[in-house]
């Protein structure tokens, strides 16, 4: 039996810079249409000048695939409404850190004070730019999402014109949320999906499933499949896929981050048809990020079949999520 995805999105993804960039564009470029490429590089983009660089590097990275990158900004509460106009057409989200609270993020907000961000958050509204957002604060690493919350419904009830994106969700009580809010949405990734905090740490230390927002409880992931599995509107499939090279996983002081690209589209294959079925994969993966988006996405049908495959132990320096280990399905034919 063959199943077939059409114009695959992932909204949350990191693509880094240079050698890496090199590495793992095409790994999404060939099985995705197009991607939320996340703005934390070293210095983090933040000019239109930036925006059209970076797209220009991922683009020639990608080779000849047909991928659209949806470019970011690193939110700074400094942006102007005349800068902002004139950045408008380049991106299609801005990307908003609590300062500290994951890689790259040394330069994001502190503080959450209405009157140092209104001006911006307004102008993002008045130009319909969505506000993606990675929602912990620096409280203990189990309770930051939560702690995160109060933050959440501040913004969206003072600013119920902005589309605001609660970037990869792993609690109960975020998916509670998205209903409260006719303008929060979600991103949800696979790993969060997959796993629990005692993957990570419940036996062996596992650095390649360590990852910030870290994996919460069995019942936070349930909550996350059932709204997944669901084909809920608001929720969209947001890899962020995070790739760091191999010797600054398997180290003391391991950088976060999951490395899920070149095998997402097997892995949720295998969880939707076991759990959900086809339709709500498509709505997960693609319908509904280009509802709540509004974008245009290349076509692109990927087709995949009940047939094992290895994950290699590598791609370039970067080890993914579960190397080495037999899944049920491959892709068969990719057709543009
Ligand atoms: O685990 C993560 N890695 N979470 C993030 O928010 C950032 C990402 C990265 O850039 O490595
Ligand atoms: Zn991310």
């Amino acid at each position: 039996m063959s199943i077939v995805i059409d114009s695959p999105l992932d909204m949350h993804l990191h693509l880094r810079d240079g050698d890496m960039l090199k590495v793992v564009a095409p790994l999404s470029a060939t099985y995705f249409s197009g991607a939320i490429i996340m703005p934390n590089l070293i210095p983090p983009v933040t000019t239109k000048d930036e925006v059209i660089s970076y797209k220009q590097r991922i683009i020639e990275a990608s080779k000849d695939n047909s991928f659209n990158p949806y470019m970011t900004l690193f939110f700074k509460p400094t942006y102007s409404r005349e800068f902002l106009s004139e950045v408008k057409d380049k991106i299609s989200a801005i990307k908003l850190y609590p300062a500290g609270v994951t890689t790259n993020s040394d330069g994001g907000v502190t503080g959450f004070n209405i009157d140092e961000l209104e001006d911006t958050l307004n102008s993002m509204s008045e130009f319909n730019i969505p506000l993606s957002i990675h929602g912990e604060t620096n409280g203990f690493v189990m309770d930051r999402e939560a702690e995160f919350a109060s933050i959440y419904e501040m913004l969206a009830s003072n600013f119920p014109n902005l589309k605001i994106i609660m970037e990869h969700i792993t609690t109960r009580e975020s998916v509670a949320l998205l209903d409260r809010y006719e303008n929060l949405y979600a991103t949800i990734t696979l790993h969060h999906l997959l796993i629990t905090l005692d993957d990570v740490a419940g036996g062996m230390l596992q650095p390649h499933l360590f990852c910030k927002p870290i994996a919460k409880r069995p019942e936070d992931r349930e909550a996350l499949r059932e709204v997944a599995f669901s084909g809920h509107p608001k929720v969209m499939f947001g890899s962020d896929s995070a790739p760091h090279p191999q010797d600054r996983k398997e180290a003391s002081f391991c950088s976060a981050g999951v490395f899920t690209a070149p095998i997402a589209l097997q892995l949720l294959t295998e969880l939707f048809l076991e759990n959900s079925n086809l339709d709500n994969l498509q709505k997960f993966i693609s319908t509904n990020a280009q509802n709540i988006y509004d974008i245009e996405v290349p076509k692109k049908r990927v087709i995949l079949e009940e047939r094992d495959f290895i994950i290699p132990n590598r791609y370039g320096t970067v080890v993914p999520i579960y190397a080495g280990e037999q899944i049920k399905y491959s892709i068969k034919e990719i057709v543009c």
